[in-house]
């Protein structure tokens, strides 16, 4: 998993490097939490200390629980800025992250893909795969049309994820995700896999029919997508 992330964070700088900032549009970059990508958030910190600025990117978070609040250390928010907003020199207007605090869900998220439109769409989507193949919150279900909405998790996905919280009763039972077709519209998709545990989400987002069943999947339709995976995760194929 370090050299996935290496290479991932690489080609962030890469593209970041390689946007000529005298465009007026910023470059646009899709982020996930979790663990996956934590190497890659360490990596690119590591790089704004050696001169990478961040102040013409914009970035858009996947997703975040209902109901918690910024500074609980379990919501994305919290995770966001301790791995990475707060180490970089990115403006506070650049950083978009759903409020899942919102007293009204659908015109939150209505405006979140509206905010993603005004700046032209997402470059670089950055994601990882749940272990049942769930991207973003996009759990088994969630159509190839599906846009940022509220979304119920799977028993699956509170089990896996109680692991950061004392217990399973206060993992939330909802959550504000963008949708699949907000991440397949971005230029670029790379998903990041690593360890035995994704081992089955690899070989289903691989080999599955392209279905509602594993939103995983639907990536194979995207035509500059990257799938990372490491010795662990690649174990099933
Ligand atoms: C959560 C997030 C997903 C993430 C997944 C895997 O469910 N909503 O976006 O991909 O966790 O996380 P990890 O990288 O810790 O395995």
């Amino acid at each position: 998993s370090d050299q996935g992330c290496a290479y991932v964070a690489q080609l962030v700088i890469d593209r970041i490097v390689a946007f000529k900032p005298t465009e007026e549009r910023p470059f646009v970059l899709g982020l996930p939490t979790g663990s996956s990508p934590e190497g890659v958030y360490r990596r690119l910190v590591e790089a704004h200390k050696n001169g990478l600025s961040f102040r013409n990117v914009v970035t858009f978070n996947m997703d975040e629980y209902c109901g918690l609040a910024p500074t609980n250390d379990q919501s994305y928010h919290y995770f966001m800025y301790h791995h990475f907003f707060s180490h970089v020199d990115i403006p506070e207007k650049n950083i978009h992250i759903l409020n899942g605090q919102s007293d009204n869900f659908e015109l939150e998220c209505a405006n979140y893909e509206a905010t993603i439109a005004s700046f032209g769409g997402i470059d670089l989507f950055l994601a990882g795969v749940g272990v049942e193949g769930h991207i973003a919150f996009n759990e088994k279900g969630s159509t190839r049309d599906s846009r940022t909405r509220q979304v119920f998790l799977d028993e699956s996905t509170i089990r896996v994820n109680s692991r950061f919280f004392e217990d399973p009763s206060q993992v939330p039972r909802s959550a504000l995700s963008v949708g699949v077709s907000t991440v397949l519209a971005a230029k670029e998709v790379i998903i990041l896999a690593f360890g035995f545990a994704k081992a089955e989400a690899v070989k289903k987002t691989l080999l599955d029919e392209v279905s509602s069943d594993c939103p995983s999947t639907f990536a194979r339709e995207h035509t500059n997508s990257q799938l990372i995976i490491d010795t662990g995760s690649a174990s099933g194929l």
